[in-house]
């Protein structure tokens, strides 16, 4: 299939509320996988967008006295669609589950399904989670302590469930259990990382019950085409976004669709993995359509040890940290700092000291030294490296396994490990400046060529770390490849990250010191 994109996904987010980090860390990382395998030199499809249905939503516009449609539009326009401009996030698409493309595919796919003979009404009693948005079991529950002591609550949410009785519509989801445990057996990768595969694995072993697809005492949300008095419950409407959005459902969208379908990763928080890869992956079945090739549940950021959430006051708005950080480092700190796939906290006092460690004394320092001594020495003008001595051959063997290192990572979602290359060689780099000392060779004449030498390895090592770094930090990398007068070799996005080879910057280039990529943080300027 040569047309076919690279097709990476975010959950569509509820937008009951505003963004904080938690949101912004799956689209940061959602980001930097897509913007990593465009410069693989790739087709790539990266999808973010909004979940607009449901009881939650529902009730906050209630509560803000605005129905449910002014509710969602004022919150997109002011918080979802800006907050990708704050992450620098370069998405294909944006899907809401209010546009009428999405609408009229959520109606098609269930209709394909009704027909099929996989959906019958039932009587569904029991409680459901409206912070969850989902239909519970007792193992889901816990006994509420302070004000709700006596009532049984939600163990993610920690507030009261509410026990429904309706006459819904069900899917047969039971009857997919075997062919999905024959899905995952020959398809280990299809969910990571491991622990999250044991556990859709042995969910599905313990037996899978069927479940209610519509909700009769909602109103906001896509109606049944064969019973409008009921809504398709939403996460059975906000799932298929992934599909709607690449023309499910749209005649027009048919090209587009066999280009785009499957997913190659849908990123998700652990929280929603069963509905990715056990109730998804089962209703694609139902309608005859493959499944993604991966699903890939990443860790929660904790506050106190709790997810940070809205809900309960801990959510952090990233403009607090952009703000002080920029997006670049944002970007950075969180895919470097939290393996992906585990939980992790955040605390101002660690980003602060890895910006200052890792940014501005690390990348910072040694593209404004280089910046620096060639504007001094050779008049901004890149010299011609003379004959490489073993110090100069090992930067270069090092970028070639940086390179392999780094794809080999990104590839397996394992961001932190990309960066990890990545800063070794940087760190490799300024250590070979503190040893060449090109200051010292400087003074004397007759060591000139050697200087040229050692400032043609610097600049070129930059060049090859603003490629590797883009899909991490765009916008400093773009400015640090302005100044090595890089465009020579065309567009940055347009570089390869799997062709970054020795000796691409040609000698005779502009360089100069680029503005301070990673400026010194306010209180720190006395
Ligand atoms: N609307 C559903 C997803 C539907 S996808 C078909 C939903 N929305 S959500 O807004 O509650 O969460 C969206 C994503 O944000 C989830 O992947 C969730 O794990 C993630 N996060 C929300 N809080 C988070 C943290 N504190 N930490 C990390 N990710 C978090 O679920």
């Amino acid at each position: 299939m040569p047309d076919k994109s690279f097709y990476v996904t975010t959950p569509i987010y509820y937008v009951n509320d505003a963004p904080h980090i938690g949101h912004a860390y799956t689209t940061v990382a959602g980001d930097v996988l897509a913007r990593w395998h465009r410069q693989r030199g790739e087709k790539v499809r990266y999808l973010t967008g909004t979940d607009e249905h449901g009881t939650k939503v529902q009730r906050k516009a209630e509560e803000n006295e605005v129905t449910p449609q002014e509710w969602v539009d004022t919150l997109v326009s002011e918080h979802w669609r800006p907050v990708l401009e704050t992450l620098d996030i370069a998405n294909d698409d944006f899907i809401r589950t209010t546009e009428e493309r999405h609408r009229r595919g959520v109606q098609a796919f269930w209709t394909v399904l009704k027909e099929a003979g996989h959906v019958y009404p039932e009587l569904y009693e029991g409680p459901y989670c409206v912070g969850c948005e989902e239909f519970k079991v007792a193992a889901d529950l816990e006994e509420g302590t302070g004000e709700y002591a006596g009532e049984l609550v939600c163990r993610i949410h920690g507030r009261p469930v509410e026990q429904l009785s309706e006459q819904n519509w069900w899917f047969r989801l039971s009857e997919f259990g075997p062919a999905l445990l024959e899905h995952y057996e020959r398809n280990p990768d299809a969910v990571a990382p491991r622990s999250a595969y044991n556990e859709v694995v042995s969910f599905i072993r313990g037996g899978l019950s069927d479940i209610s697809m519509s909700r009769s005492s909602v109103d906001w949300g896509v109606p049944l085409p064969w019973d409008p008095e009921q809504v398709v419950y939403v996460w059975f409407d906000a799932l298929l976004n992934y599909i709607t959005a690449v023309g499910y459902g749209q005649n027009s969208g048919k090209e587009l669709f066999a280009n785009t379908w499957p997913a190659d990763v849908h990123l998700v928080g652990k929280d929603i993995l069963r509905f990715h890869a056990v109730y998804w992956p089962a209703m694609l079945m139902a309608a005859g359509l493959p499944l993604p090739a991966k699903v890939f549940a990443h860790g929660w950021l904790l506050v106190g040890g709790e997810k940070m959430s809205k809900s309960k006051l801990t959510g952090i708005a990233p403009e607090t940290i952009t703000d002080t950080f920029g997006a670049d480092a944002f970007r950075y700190y969180f895919l470097r700092a939290i393996n992906f796939g585990s939980d992790g906290s955040f605390s101002w006092e660690d980003m602060r000291d890895r910006y200052t460690s890792e940014l501005a004394n690390g990348l910072g320092n040694l593209a404004s030294r280089g910046g620096a001594m060639i504007t001094k020495y050779f008049a901004g003008v890149l010299p011609e490296p003379g004959p490489y001595s073993n110090a100069d051959l090992v930067v270069q063997d090092l970028l070639a396994r940086t390179v392999a290192d780094a794809d080999a990572a990104m590839l397996r979602l394992d961001f932190s490990g990309g960066i990890a290359a990545i800063r070794g060689l940087i760190d490799a780099v300024n250590g070979y400046v503190t040893e060449q000392q090109p200051w010292a060779l400087a003074k004397d004449d007759d060591r000139r060529e050697r200087l040229g030498t050692v400032l043609y390895t610097i600049a070129e090592s930059l060049r090859a770390i603003s490629v590797l770094y883009h899909p991490v930090m765009p916008s400093a990398t773009e400015a640090l490849w302005q100044s090595l007068g890089a465009d020579a070799l065309g567009p940055l996005a347009d570089q390869v990250v799997t062709h970054v080879v020795w000796g691409q910057l040609p000698p005779g280039v502009t360089v100069s010191k680029p503005e301070q990529l990673f400026p010194r943080l306010p209180d720190e300027e006395e």
